[in-house]
């Protein structure tokens, strides 16, 4: 028999909102993340425009992506941007020393970056130069992109064809600069981040939100400085409606990783061992959530400043017979509920965490869609982004559970097997389940009180196994597919298979 799991949903009491931002994504010049994911050039047989190729445009648009990180990862503090504007047949080479130490001939540039955002409607994040570039550069590219009048910066930008500034929030200072971002220690980097950050000025209307450049995993040590680098600005009043000061969030990064970083783990080949394993190291993102939060609430508990991770996802070994700098893997039915246990410990978190990056969309690490010269595939991952899609800007709803959470001991430690989250907007409830025991279904029971539902409409992702995964020639192998549930009075009843990601979506009537 299926085990049972019965909760409460309180649908009067909406909580903080699930900002869209928890759904963002991240393409670096790495691989052919860029270079044949994104980008194909104007002259390929594949369907695109200005080079920029329309499927995965038109898969992400239907994901809904809200905003993209660009160039890097390690290869932004390598990244000089002038010379990605202007003529292309112009533009200087350089080496992509960290990912595969490739030739770079830097075809995609500001203007292409911008122009993909502008096609997928995504706000564009940029994370500037801090490692190997100057002040001067960074403040430049600023007044590039957004200053409207006759500046040198806006002539520029002008001469190479565009006349009207861009808008653009997201501001990344640096990339990890602790290690291949400049090798920094925390107090020299939070200088450097006040001084970057000042330089980044806003022009007209245009308002940069400043993400300072964070701690690798649990380096609490790490944010610790950079709040108290922020001091009395905190609180000020320079900046209202988000943080205030120099920047206005700071990040950091979680990769799951299964084994050790020579033998990480196959993307597809995995016994149950390596998978339980798997889902243990995703499950630590929750405690450094909490603990990122909790240094950042003792200096400030207003929460002005935003918390950002804006690099996650599992990292496997690379698919045998590619190049290893290019970090190209396949993704699997696991990456989906790892995404869904994922999901959820950011919507309990939603009152700190602003936004979160997946690493990386295309054809890179924890991709949403894998490019094959014509040929596009969605990945698992993707179904889940897609599925989650009504809780973008939504009001979480409190959830509890009424018995005990389903727990399975892996080499010594709990790894809670189901996990569930709640929010409303639009009239409509949704709620979403992940199941990561592989031996049997939970039958879930859930009363949603304090208002009144319509008939259900649930959805399944779920294979014959945890390593299913979709292909060329197979590429509905995991795919969304219409699911049983029902409501009896206030009480929402839905089975939730073994190694299945379920959502519930409910009318308010
Ligand atoms: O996403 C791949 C790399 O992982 C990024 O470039 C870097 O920031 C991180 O170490």
């Amino acid at each position: 028999a299926a085990a049972r799991a019965s909760g409460v949903v309180d649908l009067d009491l909406p909580g903080p909102t699930i900002s869209r931002h928890l759904y963002g994504h991240f393409a670096e010049h790495l691989g052919r993340c860029i270079y044949d994911g994104f980008f194909v050039g104007e002259d390929s047989d594949v369907p695109n425009e200005g080079g920029i190729r329309l499927d995965v445009v038109e898969a992400l648009r239907a994901a809904g992506i809200p905003n993209l990180r660009w160039p890097g990862g390690c290869f932004a503090d390598e990244y000089h941007w002038r010379d990605g504007v202007g003529p292309r047949e112009e533009r200087p080479r350089m080496v992509n020393s960290h990912w595969g130490d490739v030739v770079e001939d830097n075809s995609f540039g500001t203007h292409e970056f911008m122009a993909l955002c502008e096609l997928l409607g995504a706000e564009p994040y940029v994370s500037a130069n801090v490692g190997s570039g100057t002040v001067h550069e960074n403040a430049d590219w600023v007044e590039y992109l957004t200053r409207a009048d006759d500046s040198p910066m806006a002539a520029l930008r002008r001469a190479n064809g565009r006349d009207e500034p861009w808008s653009v929030r997201f501001w990344g200072l640096g990339n990890e600069p602790w290690g291949c971002g400049g090798g920094m220690r925390a107090e020299a980097y939070a200088d450097l981040a006040r001084t970057f950050g000042t330089y980044s000025r806003d022009h007209g209307g245009n308002e940069l939100y400043r993400i300072a450049a964070g701690a690798a995993e649990a380096d609490y040590r790490w944010t610790e400085v950079l709040m108290k680098a922020l001091g009395h600005e905190i609180g000020g009043t320079r900046r209202t409606g988000h943080g205030t000061g120099t920047y206005q969030a700071v990040s950091f990064h979680y990769y799951t990783v299964p084994g050790p970083w020579e033998h990480k783990g196959s993307a597809t080949d995995f016994d149950e061992d390596e998978y339980f394993r798997t889902m243990v190291e995703a499950q630590r993102l929750e405690g450094i959530l909490s603990g990122h939060a909790a240094v950042m609430d003792a200096y400030d508990p207003q929460r002005r400043v935003g918390l950002v991770l804006d690099e996650w996802g599992a990292w496997y070994d690379v698919e045998p017979g590619t190049n290893p700098g290019f970090l190209f893997q396949q993704n699997s039915l696991r990456d989906a509920l790892l995404a869904g246990l994922h999901f959820d410990a950011f919507h309990r978190h939603a009152e700190r965490l602003v936004m979160a990056n997946i690493a990386q969309t295309v054809n890179v690490l924890q991709s949403m869609v894998l490019t094959d010269g014509e040929a596009m595939v969605l990945t698992p991952t993707y179904h889940a982004f897609t599925m989650n899609r009504g809780h973008h800007d939504a009001a979480r709803l409190p959830l509890a559970w009424r018995t005990a959470e389903p727990v399975r001991s892996v080499g010594g430690t709990d790894l809670t097997t189901l996990t569930a989250t709640a929010s409303t907007k639009d009239g409509a409830v949704l709620v979403s389940l992940t199941n990561l025991e592989t031996s049997g279904g939970v039958d879930v029971e859930l009363d949603l009180r304090g208002g009144a539902v319509g008939a259900p409409e649930a959805t399944v992702l779920t294979a014959a196994s945890t390593s299913a995964h979709n292909t060329v020639e197979q590429p509905d192998a995991v795919a969304p597919a219409a699911h049983e549930a029902s409501v009896d009075g206030s009480v929402l009843r839905v089975h939730v298979p073994a190694h299945s990601f379920v959502t519930v979506r409910l009318p308010l009537a």
